[in-house]
């Protein structure tokens, strides 16, 4: 680490810092006004005070360890002796003004006419049938290819996205009214409703106006950055939330989960209708649990379809025909064990077994999903090398 002799200058240190992103904001701590001292002794060791946003950051191991890594490879640095300190009122207030570009009032980022982000919203009829499954996957998946992805959990009813990802004790961190995605292992940050609750075992009749207010703060007051995609798991059905999404998000587009079930496709296609009634685009149906690679005794495989057959062409077809435009089956995701292990141990299929037919199937569809993207979103894809998955 260190050329005896050489004295590191401040400047080398500073820019060392400047490597260093928040693990929330995802930006320098040098821009953030994070680091406040920096001194170094006649023997070369830096002796420097970050500060924390707020008392107790979660992640502040993870600053620790990033800032000493970064300042110790500087040249001729012989130790680091860091301090974490906390924010003033004041120095918040300056991160805040940061945070939000100089404007003063709050509003939603990807409602702007300027906004490169795609915004999809994954609907489906009912619960159970692999929604919330999906939405990481397809988040993870176009994490993977260098994507910056954030989901917004909005499933009043089970909102399963924070365990799934592996983070469902996490809490935000938030700087004053300010509040911070949660980061995951994966690059991914989520919000969830359930988050916006005091505790988390508490029930909360969401409903209404107090729906909109939480799905407004999911999306206004939550420091997302810029994100080349935002997904949004939302509750099965026809609710309130797809109405208040409709209103503050219209140019957010919608991918329909189904089984292959009848009764499952039926009420798939009125989810899938609501959303045309909101001014939305449905973009795809994406078929799950479509069927079970069983191995023969042979050795040759045969698809056991479980759960019936053709729910996800029939959706397809219908809302095709009904909004006059082509809604295509994106994928037939197969039933797998692994799929849903993936998600109870928090590391989604797409990342723990890559190349199961049912994670080829979701990269699939997330290629297909990030290249439809306007701006930033098309452009990175068209530099990721076809053999990745
Ligand atoms: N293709 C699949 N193969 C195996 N299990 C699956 C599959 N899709 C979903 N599951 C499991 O089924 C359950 C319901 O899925 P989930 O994604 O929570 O549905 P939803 O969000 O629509 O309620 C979960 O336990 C999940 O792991
Ligand atoms: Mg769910």
């Amino acid at each position: 680490m260190s050329t005896p002799g050489t004295q590191p200058t401040v400047e080398q240190v500073q820019a060392a810092l400047a490597t260093v992103n928040d693990p929330e904001i995802k930006r320098p701590i040098t821009e953030l006004g994070m680091v406040d001292t920096v001194e170094i002794d006649e023997a070369g060791v830096v002796h420097l005070t970050v500060l924390l946003t707020v008392a107790g950051c979660p992640l502040k191991d993870t600053i620790n360890r990033d800032v000493t890594a970064a300042v110790t490879k500087v040249e001729g640095v012989t130790g680091v002796e860091l301090q974490l300190g906390v924010m003033t009122a004041e120095q918040r207030a300056g991160l805040k003004e940061v945070l939000a570009g100089g404007k003063a009032e709050r509003e939603i980022p990807f409602a702007q006419p300027g906004s490169l982000t795609k915004v999809y919203a994954i609907a489906s009829g009912k619960g159970g049938v692999g929604k919330s499954s999906v939405t990481v996957n397809l988040a993870l998946s176009m994490a993977g290819q260098g994507l910056r992805v954030g989901i917004v959990d909005a499933d009043i009813y089970g909102h399963s996205v924070p365990a799934m990802l592996g983070v469902a004790d996490s809490r935000p961190t938030q700087v004053d009214d300010l509040i911070m995605p949660v980061p995951t292992a994966s690059g991914v940050s989520v919000i969830s409703i359930g988050m916006l609750k005091p505790r988390r075992d508490q029930v909360v009749a969401w409903r209404g106006p107090m729906l909109d207010r939480a799905l407004v703060q999911m999306l206004a007051d939550v420091f997302w950055g810029d994100l080349d995609v935002l997904l949004l798991d939302l509750p099965p059905g026809t609710g309130d939330v797809a109405i208040s999404l409709g209103q503050h998000l219209p140019g957010a587009e919608v991918v329909v989960v189904t089984t292959p079930q009848e009764a499952a496709a039926e009420v798939a296609e009125r989810a899938g209708t609501m959303a045309s009634m909101m001014h939305q685009r449905v973009v795809g149906v994406v078929e799950n649990m479509s069927y079970l690679l069983h191995t023969n005794p042979d050795g040759s495989e045969q698809r056991l379809e479980v759960f019936g057959s053709g729910g996800g062409e029939r959706v397809a077809s219908t809302l095709s025909a009904r909004f006059g435009y082509d809604v295509p089956l994106l994928g037939q995701v197969p039933l797998d064990p692994s799929l849903r292990e993936g998600g109870d141990a928090g590391k989604p299929i797409v990342e723990s077994d890559p190349t199961a037919p049912a994670a080829r199937v979701l990269h699939e569809v997330a290629n297909t999903l990030a290249g439809r993207g306007r701006g930033l979103a098309g452009m990175q894809l068209g530099l990721t090398p076809a053999n990745r998955l």
